[in-house]
C-alpha cells in the first residue's frame, strides 16, 4: 500500500515536471514544425529554393550543406527520430555542427513531429537493430575499418578537420543503426551494401560492448591501453625505490 502510494507520488512528480521541461506548444506536428523548424527547412520541409542561390552547383550544394537547411521531404522518420532524440535539433543557429543536447519536446511531441517529418514524403521508417545477433569481434574488426579513423578504436571520440566526431557512450542502438545509414554532418552515409543489416548489428553490439568492456585484471584508467598502465606502474615502482632509499639511507647514518 505505502509502496504503490510512493510510486504514485513520484509518477505525479513527474508528470509535473514533465511538460514544464517540454517545449511550449500544441501536440500537433505540423504546428510544431511551424514553431520550430520551418524557418530554416521551410514550408513543408521544402528546404530552400535553389533558384534564390547562386554560384556553380557545387556551390549551391555547399550552401544548401553549409549555410542553409536541407530538404525534409523523404528523409522519413529515420532522419527524425535521430536528429530529434539526440537533440541534434533544432539547430540554434546555420553554419554549427549539430551537437547531442538537451531533447527540447515531451514525448508526445517528438511522435507528432517525427510523424509530420515522415509524412512529407517516402523515407525510411526508424530502423529495428538487433545487436544480440551480432558478434562482438567481428564487429570490431567492422569498426576499426569504417568508424575508427573518426570515433577511435574504443568509441570515445576524435577529431576530423572542420567536425569534432562525438563519444559514442550515450548513442543508444536505435541511433547507432539511424547515423550509419544516415551519415550526419561529415560523417559518410553507409548503404546496406557496403555494411549489412547483420554486419551493422556486430558493429552496434562492439560500441556496446566498448561502453563497458569487462576488464580483466589490471585497473581500466579510462581504457586508454597498455602504454599508460605501464607507466602508471613505473611511477609506483619509483615512489617504493625512493621510499626505500631513505629508509635505507636513515639506517645508515643513525
Ligand atoms: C569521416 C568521419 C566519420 C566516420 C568514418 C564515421 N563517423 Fe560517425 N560521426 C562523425 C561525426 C562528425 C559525427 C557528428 C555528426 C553531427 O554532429 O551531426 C558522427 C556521429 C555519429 C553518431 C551519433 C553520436 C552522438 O551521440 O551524437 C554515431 C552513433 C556514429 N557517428 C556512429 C558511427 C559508426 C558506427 C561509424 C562506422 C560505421 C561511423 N560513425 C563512421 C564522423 C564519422
Ligand atoms: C537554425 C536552423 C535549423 C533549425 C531551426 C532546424 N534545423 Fe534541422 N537542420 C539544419 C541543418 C543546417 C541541417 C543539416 C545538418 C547536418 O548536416 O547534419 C539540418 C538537418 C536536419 C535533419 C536531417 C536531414 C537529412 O538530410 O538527413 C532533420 C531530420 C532535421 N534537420 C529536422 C529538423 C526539425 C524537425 C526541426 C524543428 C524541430 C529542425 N530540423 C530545426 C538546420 C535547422
Amino acid at each position: 500500500m505505502r509502496a504503490s502510494r510512493l510510486i504514485a507520488l513520484v509518477l505525479a512528480l513527474a508528470a509535473a515536471a514533465g511538460p514544464a521541461a517540454a517545449a511550449p506548444g500544441g501536440g500537433s506536428g505540423k504546428a510544431l514544425y511551424g514553431q520550430y523548424c520551418i524557418a530554416c527547412h521551410g514550408p513543408n520541409g521544402s528546404g530552400v529554393p535553389q533558384g534564390r542561390l547562386s554560384g556553380g552547383a557545387a556551390l549551391r550544394q555547399q550552401q544548401v550543406q553549409r549555410a542553409l537547411a536541407p530538404s525534409l521531404q523523404g528523409v522519413g522518420a529515420l532522419a527524425a527520430d535521430f536528429y530529434l532524440r539526440t537533440g541534434y535539433m533544432p539547430l540554434q543557429r546555420v553554419g554549427i555542427q549539430p551537437r547531442r543536447s538537451r531533447v527540447l519536446f515531451s514525448e508526445p511531441q517528438l511522435q507528432a513531429l517525427i510523424g509530420y517529418v515522415a509524412s512529407l514524403g517516402k523515407g525510411p521508417a526508424i530502423p529495428k537493430p538487433q545487436p544480440q545477433r551480432g558478434d562482438i569481434s567481428q564487429g570490431m574488426s567492422l569498426f576499426t575499418e569504417h568508424c575508427a579513423g573518426c570515433h577511435q578504436v574504443v568509441a570515445e571520440g576524435g577529431v576530423v578537420t572542420g567536425a569534432l566526431p562525438p563519444a559514442l557512450e550515450d548513442a543508444t542502438s536505435t541511433q547507432i543503426a539511424e547515423a550509419v545509414r544516415i551519415g550526419p554532418y561529415v560523417m559518410p552515409t553507409f548503404t546496406k551494401k557496403s555494411i549489412s543489416d547483420s554486419q551493422l548489428n556486430s558493429i552496434i553490439r562492439y560500441v556496446q560492448y566498448a561502453k563497458h568492456p569487462d576488464d580483466r585484471g589490471g585497473w581500466a584508467l579510462g581504457h586508454i591501453g597498455p602504454v599508460p598502465e605501464g607507466l602508471v606502474t613505473w611511477f609506483l615502482a619509483a615512489v617504493a625505490l625512493v621510499g626505500m632509499c631513505m629508509v635505507i639511507g636513515k639506517r645508515l647514518s643513525s
